[in-house]
């Protein structure tokens, strides 16, 4: 098994090209099952969760090129409606297929995506929304087994709670249901408004009515396309904070400095100089960090993405901080190996109580999900050893050749078998 070794202390310095975004592409791969036209997708970063959504898209009879990092995707043959649960289990967006697949067959059979890490993550959600456009389901052994007799029929859906992942299947599904839909309660992500762009583009009738609210006009076709994916801001942000933390350098390239105001805010009031232009931005991290109490929240609000690697910026802090987790009830996995690095943070129901002034010492470590893997790496930066990470599959799903960035910028850091 892969693991990353880093050696401190490095100051980053240079320049970071910010990767097509995972969690846009995701579901604009999903929504392309609703065409039989062929679709061209550019900037897709090249990560694991995008390689398993495109072999759960061929296994439903998707005809995919990738030439560099765009795709070329024909979906005029595909006809299969069953997403299989060794494709499903180690990605949670697998549950994304749904939708258009009720709306192009008015069938299937997906497979539950399993338990996480950092919480019960449930779909229930989604499919209580998708019983409104006229879906009947049982879930039988894992999998749901859905159906809408009479089709797909739009409806007025107010979602209970903010979901990124029900949003999106909903608006994916409505835009080829019969008549009208409106959504109230949407999550507003970035990556929201990207797969609605890509939508509208392809010629379905999608229109923002509300800060919230969605109208959504049913089309039975969607056009032939060529479409960008907007920049990861997870990985923007990730790069912003190991700047910052390390006293760093760092012009962050292709992004849109306004998507991400909130973090700029916070790095801002914690001290770091942080400069935007129209596609860049760049940072100075300062060597006094000002403490700060975050808590996490849907868009606009701070990413529970970044959670783990503010965190780690936090326990630099000159004083006590504290962060509240309002997405996901677990995600604090990586406060244990945060511990054993020197860190001194406890836990109450979902705050962390984050002490500063901490010096991280070097430490065989273990990655248990995406964000928290990429934390460990932050603080292994600022250590004067050898640390060691394990089962680094987590951060390949989401971090497109994260230790070249690093390393191009001055990080001591590489991958060993
Ligand atoms: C997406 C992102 C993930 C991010 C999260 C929150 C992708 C591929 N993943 O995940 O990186 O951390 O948004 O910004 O884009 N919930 C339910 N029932 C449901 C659906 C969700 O209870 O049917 C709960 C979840 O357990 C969680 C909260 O709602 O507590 C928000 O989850 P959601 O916004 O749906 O996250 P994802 O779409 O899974």
């Amino acid at each position: 098994m892969q693991k990353l070794e880093v050696f401190g202390i490095s100051k980053l310095r240079g320049q970071i090209k910010i990767s097509g975004s995972k969690n846009a592409s995701l579901p604009i791969l999903a929504a392309t099952l609703l065409s039989s036209k062929k679709i061209y997708l550019k900037n897709l970063p090249k990560v694991k969760d995008i390689e398993t959504m495109i072999s759960l898209l061929k296994s439903l009879g998707s005809k995919i090129k990738l030439r560099k990092k765009n795709l070329i995707i024909n979906n005029s043959k595909q006809s299969k409606n069953f997403a299989s649960y060794n494709l499903v289990k180690t990605m949670r967006a697998g549950i994304l297929v749904l939708g258009p697949l009720l709306a192009k067959f008015g069938n299937a059979k997906v497979s539950l995506p399993g338990g996480c890490a950092i919480g019960s993550r449930p779909v229930d959600i989604h499919l209580k929304a998708l019983s409104k456009l006229g879906v009947k389901y049982k879930i039988i052994q894992g999998y749901v087994h859905a159906n809408a007799p009479k089709g797909l029929i739009g409806s007025k859906i107010r979602f209970s709670k903010i979901s990124v992942g029900a949003t999106e299947n909903l608006i994916i599904a409505a835009s080829f249901a019969k008549g009208i839909t409106i959504l109230k309660n949407c999550a507003i992500e970035p990556e929201i408004k990207d797969l609605v762009n890509f939508l509208i583009k392809s010629g379905c009738k999608i229109k923002w009515i509300t800060k919230r609210s969605i109208k959504i006009e049913g089309v039975s076709q969607i056009n032939q396309i060529t479409y960008p994916i907007m920049f990861d801001r997870i990985e923007a942000g990730t790069y912003l904070i190991a700047a910052a933390i390390t006293e760093g350098n760092l012009k962050i390239k292709n992004i849109i400095p306004k998507v991400i105001q909130t973090e700029i805010n916070i790095l801002r009031k914690i001290g770091a100089k942080v400069f935007t232009k129209k596609n860049e931005i760049k940072i100075i991290g300062n060597k006094k960090i000002k403490s700060i109490n975050i808590k996490t929240a849907p868009y606009p609000g701070f990413p529970t993405d970044l959670q783990a690697q503010i965190m780690v910026l936090l326990c630099k802090a000159n004083k006590k901080s504290s962060i509240k987790e309002n997405i996901f009830e677990n995600r604090f996995m990586h406060v244990a190996e945060l511990n054993r690095m020197g860190a001194q943070i406890s836990i109450n129901g979902n705050e962390a109580i984050v002490e500063g002034n901490i010096n991280f010492a070097s430490a065989e470590l273990m990655a248990t999900d995406l964000r928290a893997s990429v934390s460990l790496i932050l603080a292994a930066l600022t250590t004067k050893g050898k640390s060691i990470i394990n089962r680094i599959y987590h951060l390949d799903r989401g971090y497109e050749n994260i230790e070249k960035k690093l390393k191009m910028v001055g990080a001591n850091i590489r991958r060993i078998n």
